[in-house]
């Protein structure tokens, strides 16, 4: 009994002496903004592929706001968080960072004047990035157009406004720096993992997430993001069609591939980063999510459920052929000209939850310039709850020929509720 006090007293200590070194961290002076001509015009273009690579714009601009300067709202389920200025003016942004205090940052998510910042960063990731991608991202940065703009005040639960705490999720959720190549393994394949697992952080979206946020394993099973479904990466040969490496390849780099669609909802800012990363990342990125992969499972889809409810179906029908067949019926023009992939074959229509459908009706798929072909206008405003359901029922029934989503309507009031907040 005793020893055992002891050996728990002796790790309560020990705890406490970790979390207190990670609790308290210094701050790094402030520098003079450095000039465009401090860095190297070859280290600032291999900064913009670096920075495409993590997406950093696609968090750190605001609607309508200019590019870096932040204030972008992220809602967590504990609250809203703002993003910050990452533009180098000297007041609102980082134009007082040294590349120590921007490293700093991203290996241990500590700001320039010593407090923790929120994983809603996702440093967990960035923490693998070279050391000289991360000096790269930094020369790209600096030598953007400062912007003065302060980002509104977060809005999170009372204990989690205390940053010190963070200090407990690092020790449980961070394992600072780069990881060492697996000799085993090709270099396009290790290239992969670097770009995934780092500046990629493609788990922050594709897995579950703890109750305090931290991303559960297996890793790449699935999650959830701003009313979405991040379908799970490991299962994607089990697809009505499965993936190839090519066809993932084209997807990341295009935000489109024959057979599999468009990625369409949070997915979209992500495709349209990777547009701007060499090929050879994108198909590294595809030859390692490829190798994750879980043996095909050759099981036949279910037949309909009895459940399916019959009007539901029958007015879905009548919808679909009046909002949708002109794009996605068989006779379509689209659908030939285009290369189309059938409904049948979309994850959203195949998923066990029908929250990506109920998502791509309400907001479409916004219009890219890169990407004409596959825009879908938003039925938001055109379309009731009810109507949506009974779309939803009829294409699950019909095209998918997948057992019933329950509650449809409710699920859709309530997604179309989160997503105007
Ligand atoms: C998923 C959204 C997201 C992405 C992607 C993202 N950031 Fe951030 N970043 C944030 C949030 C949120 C904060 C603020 C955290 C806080 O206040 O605690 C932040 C803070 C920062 C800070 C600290 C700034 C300050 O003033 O405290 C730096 C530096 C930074 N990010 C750089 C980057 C870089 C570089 C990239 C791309 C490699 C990037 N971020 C990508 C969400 C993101
Ligand atoms: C103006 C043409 C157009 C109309 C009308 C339209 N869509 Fe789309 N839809 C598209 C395009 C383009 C895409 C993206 C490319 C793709 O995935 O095929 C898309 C994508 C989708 C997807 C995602 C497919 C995937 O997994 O990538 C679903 C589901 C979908 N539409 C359902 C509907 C439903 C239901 C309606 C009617 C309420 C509808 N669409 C109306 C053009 C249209
Ligand atoms: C900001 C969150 C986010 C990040 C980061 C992200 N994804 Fe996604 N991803 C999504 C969402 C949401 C979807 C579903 C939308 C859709 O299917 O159109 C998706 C869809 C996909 C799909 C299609 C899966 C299917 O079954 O249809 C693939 C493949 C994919 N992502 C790969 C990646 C890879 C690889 C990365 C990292 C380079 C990544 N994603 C990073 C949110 C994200």
């Amino acid at each position: 009994m005793k020893a055992r006090t002891r050996i728990w007293a002796g790790a309560a200590l020990a705890l406490a002496t970790a979390a207190a070194a990670w609790v308290i961290q210094p701050p790094i002076a402030p520098v003079q903004p450095p000039a465009d001509t401090d860095f190297d015009s070859a280290s600032i273009a291999r900064g913009a592929r670096v920075v495409a690579q993590g997406d950093c714009m696609v968090c750190h601009t605001a609607a309508g706001g200019a590019p870096y300067a932040g204030g972008l709202p992220l809602r967590t389920p504990f609250g809203t968080i703002y993003t910050t200025n990452i533009t180098p003016d000297r007041d609102t942004g980082i134009g007082a960072w040294s590349l120590a205090a921007f490293t700093r940052a991203l290996r241990h998510g500590v700001a320039r004047d010593g407090h923790l910042l929120y994983p809603a960063f996702p440093y967990i990731h960035y923490t693998r990035m070279s050391t000289v991608d991360i000096n790269d991202a930094y020369a790209y940065l600096m030598t953007r157009t400062p912007v003065t703009a302060k980002p509104p005040a977060n809005d999170l639960l009372l204990p989690l406004r205390f940053r010190p705490l963070l200090a407990g999720w690092n020790l449980l959720y961070l394992r600072p720096g780069p990881v060492a190549d697996d000799p085993r393994q090709t270099a396009e394949w290790n290239r992969g993992r670097y770009l995934v697992d780092g500046a990629g952080h493609c788990a922050s979206c594709h897995s579950a997430l703890g109750p305090i946020g931290g991303e559960r394993s297996p890793a790449f099973s699935g999650g959830n993001v701003d009313g979405w479904d991040a379908p799970s990466l490991t299962t994607l040969l089990q697809a009505p069609k499965p993936w190839t490496r090519e066809q993932l390849a084209l997807y990341l780099r295009h935000g489109w591939s024959p057979e599999h669609g468009a990625a369409a909802g949070p997915m979209g800012p992500v495709a349209h980063s990777l547009s701007q990363v060499p090929e050879a990342d994108t198909n590294a990125i595809a030859t390692y999510i490829m190798s994750l992969q879980q043996p095909a499972t050759h099981a036949v889809a279910p037949a309909p459920a009895a459940t399916a409810d019959a009007a539901r179906v029958a007015q879905g029908a009548t919808l679909f052929a009046g909002a949708c067949a002109g794009c996605h019926g068989a006779a379509a023009p689209m659908m030939t000209a285009g290369g189309r992939p059938s409904l049948a074959l979309s994850t959203a229509v195949n998923s066990d939850r029908p929250d990506n459908l109920i998502q791509i009706v309400l907001n479409g798929v916004p219009w890219s310039h890169a990407q004409q072909t596959t825009f879908m206008p938003p039925f938001s405003a055109a379309l009731s709850d009810a109507q949506i359901a009974s779309i939803a029922a009829y294409v699950r029934a019909d095209i998918g020929k997948r057992p019933a989503w329950n509650n449809l309507e409710k699920r859709t009031a309530d997604i179309r509720k989160e997503n105007q907040q």
